[in-house]
């Protein structure tokens, strides 16, 4: 039983890069071992994650990724049970944001800005969907 998950939110203050990589490093440490596949995109403070796995896992994580202080105002999107998986290469990616086009931020949104809180839950999936495609996504594992 397969799903995917997708959520937003915005980093605590003092979010820098060696938070975000140390998210980075503990999310591809933990993932692996629970199945866990998915991208986490970091921009203008705002995180939008998604993760795919086994129900009870992705649930689980969740709950536990909601409850971290690193981050706040937790936003679920979307959540849908799944046939397969759209990134199964990935235990965590991350959104390689200086490689992004700028034309795709706004082919879905009203500016050139990453904003999940002001766009459908289905928007931000369709551009997450067209960063894997364009391969704009670093740290494959
Ligand atoms: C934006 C964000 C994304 C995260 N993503 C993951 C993740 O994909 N996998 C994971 O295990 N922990 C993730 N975490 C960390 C969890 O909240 C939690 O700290 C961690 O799972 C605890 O792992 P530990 O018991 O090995 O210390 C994330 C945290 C934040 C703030």
């Amino acid at each position: 039983m397969l799903v995917r998950l997708m959520y937003a939110s915005r980093a605590a203050d003092a979010t820098d890069p060696e938070t975000l990589a140390a998210i980075l490093r503990q999310s591809k440490a933990n993932n692996g071992s629970t199945g866990i596949t998915g991208l986490l995109c970091f921009s203008g403070g705002i995180f939008l994650q998604v993760l795919e796995g086994g129900r009870s896992a992705v649930s689980a994580l969740y709950n536990r990724i909601a409850a971290d202080p690193r981050h706040r105002d937790v936003v679920l999107l979307s959540y849908t049970e799944i046939g397969e998986r759209r990134f199964a290469g990935w235990s965590m990616g991350q959104v390689n944001l200086g490689r992004l086009n700028p034309a795709l931020l706004l082919k879905y949104s009203e500016t050139a800005v990453l904003d999940p809180y002001a766009v459908s839950g289905a928007v931000s999936m369709a551009m997450f969907n067209e960063l894997v495609a364009t391969a704009s996504v670093m740290c494959q594992t």
